[in-house]
């Protein structure tokens, strides 16, 4: 099986199928993700709060992401491996974005590059895709704009679902080879999902869409504090790995390890 390229995800669309996404940073993830089967890896500016230790996403820059991405593009044979344009690096006109975009698939090895916002960025995109880089948009609860937005919300509620929707036509009628929707009423995220042909996903946003994502990390059970509704945990990381150190801690302390065997 090679790599998961566009036409595959567009195929689970038409087909009624469907595929999963996660963020990746880093080696050994890309790695163990990518064998998994998990179609779309994610170098999400998610890093700068899983990774880089921020409270939100938006102090992460293009040059603390590329070595990152490419770590993980390194790392994965077969997902199709899409990176984030962190907040500042394509807002200001599509030269900016044409330019940002061409460091993650020249530095960061992408195949592929996010970015958030509705209808407004239809020019970007339509910029980016003539460049030859493919586009995935991010609409609805979008995190860059956090203070814009008034905190975490849900976006597309009611009245607003149209508004969703005339994004999403939009950027696809630009050349958006998916969509992605956070934080979206799950009837929402429907009627998006129906309005374009392009592959959906979603989290946070039901189970209408192609795809669904999550932050590796709250899958996984690594991070501590509150979840989000939307985060499923699969795993306790956290737990697994404080046991860990604290057994080796003890046993260092002790002087039980290293024993005869770790020895020469
Ligand atoms: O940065 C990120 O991890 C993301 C996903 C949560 C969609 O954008
Ligand atoms: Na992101």
């Amino acid at each position: 099986t090679g790599r998961v390229r566009l036409h595959h995800l567009q195929q689970a669309k038409a087909n009624g199928a469907r595929f999963a996404m996660l963020t990746a940073y880093e080696q050994y993830t890309a790695e163990i993700f990518d064998q998994a089967g998990v179609e779309v890896l994610l170098v999400g500016d998610s890093a700068s709060n899983n990774v880089f230790g921020n409270e939100t996403s938006l102090p992460v820059t293009v040059d603390e992401l590329l070595p990152l991405c490419r770590a993980v593009a390194r790392s994965a044979k077969r997902a199709l491996i899409v990176a984030d344009l962190p907040f500042g690096s394509y807002e200001i006109s599509a030269e900016q974005a044409v330019a940002t975009g061409v460091r993650f698939l020249k530095e960061g090895l992408a195949q592929a590059v996010k970015i958030e916002g509705g209808a407004y960025y239809a020019p970007t995109v339509r910029a980016m895709v003539q460049a030859g880089i493919p586009v995935m948009a991010h609409i609805g609860f979008t995190p860059q704009s956090e203070h814009a937005l008034g905190g975490y919300r849900v976006q597309g509620r009611g009245d607003d679902a149209q508004r969703l929707i005339d994004d999403a036509v939009a950027l696809v009628d630009a050349g958006a080879f998916s969509v992605l929707m956070e934080m979206v009423p799950a009837e929402t995220a429907a009627a998006v999902d129906a309005a374009i042909k392009v592959p959906t996903i979603g989290i946070g946003a039901g189970n209408a869409t192609t795809g669904q994502v999550l932050v590796w990390q709250d899958m996984a059970g690594l991070r501590g504090g509150k979840m989000a509704k939307f985060v499923k945990q699969y795993a306790d990381l956290r737990g697994i790995l404080s046991e860990a150190a604290r057994s080796y801690a003890d046993e260092v302390r002790s002087g039980s390890f290293p024993g005869p065997e770790h020895s020469f």
